[in-house]
């Protein structure tokens, strides 16, 4: 089937098939050179988009604004402070409205039927920029970091450690069973993700000769693996007072170079961001006075060692994030 991404909203990985994500990895990679060479590719001059936040951003808003200049385009960013969106309009009249001003939607927000409301009631694509259920586009990002580093990502071992049903952990199952890569879920039980989710990535690795695991092990996990992913242990929208139960079911899935020691020698380290690697931020501080005498919070999901190591990418993935947003909305607005 020929590939065509015009007109459409990128909501989650499960609407996108392996060849069509691997368009968007090649077309990012593309963007990469066309940044990184100074070649100008205002492709989209004349569209305009909007950039709706219900949470905090750093890369992915910056990612959206630059990407959009670079390409051309005007750039509108909103929050839920500084317009009506939710508490004075609805979804749907929020939809129709901006579907008339602008030529693409960007939404971060908290319910996955939000983002669907807004592709079903705008008539414009609409990119999900984050929301409680799924973060596709930094999957983009992430595996086109993982194609840098080993040139091919069929067949290798990919580990996520910690909240194994978060945003990007349900993101990554998906993704990688259907790019054929073999996937191991690290965590406590009871953040291990939907048990229909999960049947849905295993009928994806079935059909793309990968595989899906989970396991409570972190050394069984961390053994051979080509990449070690992690990510926050408490997600945005969730109540502080989870901090406890999340930092005393967590504290053995920090990444620590003990555990990238038992990986491939070529593994990577990887993480989304933001992180707390260390005491410079005032949350990562907060929670070490209040839990730091029973645990060590000095770097919470993972150790300053490894996150600044050799074996760490995760400012490469940051930047990526730029290059693949880019990609997608080049691919859906031209
Ligand atoms: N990784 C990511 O989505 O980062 P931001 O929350 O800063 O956008
Ligand atoms: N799981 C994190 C991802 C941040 C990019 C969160 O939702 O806060």
């Amino acid at each position: 089937m020929p590939i065509n991404f015009q007109g459409r909203s990128f909501l989650t990985l499960q609407d996108y098939t392996p060849e069509e994500i691997t368009y968007l990895i090649d077309l990012s990679a593309k963007f990469k050179s066309l940044k990184h060479t100074r070649t100008p590719h205002k492709y989209l001059e004349g569209k305009n988009i909007v950039l709706l936040f219900e949470k905090t951003s750093t890369r992915t808003r910056c990612s959206f604004e630059v990407a959009g200049m670079d390409l051309g385009m005007g750039v509108t960013y909103l929050d839920p402070g500084s317009s009506q969106m939710g508490h004075k309009e609805s979804i749907e009249d929020t939809a129709k409205v901006l579907g008339r001003f602008y030529d693409g939607i960007e939404y971060r927000g908290f319910d996955q039927k939000l983002v669907e409301k807004l592709a079903k009631y705008s008539g414009v694509p609409v990119w999900n920029g984050l929301t409680d259920a799924s973060h596709p586009t930094q999957m983009l990002a992430d595996m086109l970091t993982v194609r840098e580093n080993f040139g091919y990502l069929k067949g290798l071992k990919f580990v996520f450690m910690g909240d194994c049903r978060n945003n990007v952990s349900n993101s990554l199952m998906i993704t990688c069973a259907k790019l054929g890569l073999n996937y191991v879920g690290c965590g406590p039980k009871d953040l291990w993700p939907e048990k229909d989710l999960i049947a849905k990535a295993k009928e994806y690795a079935k059909y793309y000769n990968s595989t899906v695991e989970f396991t409570e092990d972190p050394e069984k996990a961390a053994k051979g693996a080509h990449a070690i992913y992690t990510d926050i242990w408490v997600s945005m929208g969730e109540p502080h007072e989870i901090y406890q139960k999340r930092i005393s079911e967590l504290h053995k899935y920090k990444v620590t170079q003990k555990l990238m020691d038992l990986a491939d020698p070529e593994a990577i380290f990887l993480h989304c961001l933001p992180s707390f690697h260390d005491l410079e931020t005032s949350t990562g501080r907060e929670i070490n006075e209040e839990f730091g005498d029973q645990y060590d919070l000095n770097g919470m999901e993972v150790t300053d060692e490894v996150f600044l190591g050799k074996q760490s990418r995760v400012f490469d993935e940051a930047e990526n994030r730029m290059h693949t947003i880019k990609a997608v909305m080049f691919a859906t607005l031209k």
